[in-house]
């Protein structure tokens, strides 16, 4: 679904002037426009036209050269330079923890490590204020009330939330047809506890986000991976050969700015994943997290809205985007409702009343698409930025996403560097990244990092992007 066209200023005018460079107006070798002289012109400020110079040169059309300003460069296909697609080995496989993931975990909170390692954004784009003032109404409203348990399927103010919000992925769901979890893991735990017994196959992408693969993991379910394409996620070729073969049961899928790769199932081929859902009577899990942090506010759908929803059991929160210490997330489905929720009781993981109330009214009122959009140009900034960083400091052959939400970097290295080797070395100079193979359950992927983008790229960032790419190059000259 097209949301209302509300580009902002600094996009529209990276794309009037690339239409510029395509029409050979602005030919290859001249000096674009100043910044300062194109801020006058257009009556906008200096950053926004910093932001669209960076946008184009992350397209690939200008370059910037040092005390001099932007030039038009000669083409360079983007996609020569994203990651490759992971062949599919097409073997069953169960799921086993990865030795770095305590260690990855421990590094979120520790201001003494660089936080390049888990996808959490810089605590200062939270909305703390006005969460902090929500938070006060809850209790002048609800009183002791706000500190019990939330009982199954959650607060209906907050469904009713959860409901409009979904009209903006195309998905016409009642709050009748949300349950409230606690974050996105406890949804995609549930969906996955609903359709699959222990030993049951399940279909995961390649790479994939490892919290999914720990849930798989902890059900003791087989797992079979899909390959995803850095541009168009899924191979929905492979997944139909694979379902075909086999008696999967499930298919854990992010369709929207997929965590490690960005990539975004293209919409024309949506219809055709639930169809193909629905044809072999298998579940498609959907994990839509970082669906709202699209980059051009043209948030894409979500697999409900497709071929009626039928065999699609979406699963989002506002971890991403509010906080991810609140813990809520929820489920929304077509049906299976009575015994999610059942599922739910049994684990007797009731959610806090307090945090349900305060998404419910930051939802309602509290200027959820204004923190959105100020959000989304800090991450586009933040990791147009960081690619180049990479690109410039990083061993020569190395690939990097070019994320359109989100703010996670992708990097494949040369195949001689072992970035399991990578992470340990970067965490003992107080550096947290995570290497590629945590990201697979077959822990392939070994000349793959992720690397979190969510914080301003102050000179500690830049310094730690730094000391990564040497530690990769020492791997290069040690082998060479
Ligand atoms: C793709 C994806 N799904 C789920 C989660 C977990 O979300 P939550 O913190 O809401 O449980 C994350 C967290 O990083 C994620 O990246």
């Amino acid at each position: 679904m097209k949301a209302a066209n509300e580009k902002t200023a600094y996009l529209e005018l990276a794309d009037d002037l690339q239409q510029l460079i395509q029409s050979g107006s602005l030919r290859v070798g001249d000096r674009m426009p100043s910044i300062r002289q194109l801020a006058h012109d257009k009556h906008v400020s200096i950053t926004t036209i910093q932001s669209a110079y960076e946008v184009l040169e992350n397209r690939g059309f200008v370059e910037a050269r040092p005390r001099s300003g932007y030039y038009v460069r000669p083409r360079v296909p983007a996609s020569n330079r994203l990651p490759a697609q992971p062949e599919s080995s097409r073997k069953l496989s169960t799921v086993e923890r990865p030795d770095l993931f305590d260690e990855v975990f421990a590094a979120v909170n520790n201001p003494d490590i660089v936080p390049l390692g888990c996808a959490v954004p810089y605590d200062g784009f939270y909305p703390t204020a006005k969460l902090a003032s929500l938070s006060n109404k809850a209790f002048r409203d609800h009183g002791a009330s706000a500190l019990r348990y939330s009982l199954s399927p959650g607060r209906i103010e907050l469904r009713k939330q959860v409901s409009k919000r979904m009209l903006r992925s195309g998905a016409t769901v009642s709050p009748d047809e949300i349950i409230i979890t606690s974050g996105a893991t406890e949804a995609i735990t549930i969906a996955l506890s609903t359709c699959c017994k222990p030993g049951d196959l399940v279909a995961v992408e390649a790479p994939t986000f490892f919290g999914i693969l720990r849930i798989i993991e902890s059900l003791r379910l087989k797992v079979i991976e899909i390959p995803v394409c850095p541009i168009n996620g899924i191979d929905i070729d492979v997944l139909d050969e694979i379902s075909d073969k086999h008696p999967i049961k499930a298919c854990v899928v992010q369709p929207n700015f997929q965590n490690p790769t960005s990539s975004v199932i293209p919409h024309e081929s949506r219809n055709r994943l639930v169809k193909l859902a629905q044809q072999r009577d298998f579940t498609l899990i959907e994990d839509d997290l970082y669906g709202d942090l699209t980059f051009d506010n043209d948030r894409p759908t979500s697999l409900l809205a497709h071929a009626g929803g039928e065999n699609v059991i979406h699963c989002g929160g506002v971890s991403k985007t509010l906080s991810p210490g609140l813990r809520v997330g929820w489920l929304a489905a077509r049906s299976g409702h009575a015994e999610m929720t059942a599922i739910k009781n049994i684990s007797f993981t009731s959610n806090p009343t307090v945090s349900e109330l305060v998404v419910a009214s930051f939802l309602a009122d509290g200027g959820y698409d204004r923190h959105l959009r100020r959000i989304r140009q800090r991450y586009q900034s933040q990791v147009l930025q960081m690619r180049e960083s990479i690109f410039k400091n990083f061993p020569e052959g190395t690939r990097v996403n070019s994320p359109r939400g989100s703010f996670v970097l992708w990097v494949q290295l040369p195949l001689q560097v072992d970035c399991e080797r990578v992470a340990h070395e970067a965490m003992s100079r107080g550096i947290s990244i995570t290497p590629g193979s945590i990201y697979s359950a077959s822990k392939s992927l070994t000349n793959y990092l992720r690397i979190n983008g969510g914080y301003p790229m102050d000179e500690r960032i830049r310094q730690a992007i730094r000391t990564v790419g040497k530690l990769c190059q020492q791997q290069l000259y040690e082998k060479a």
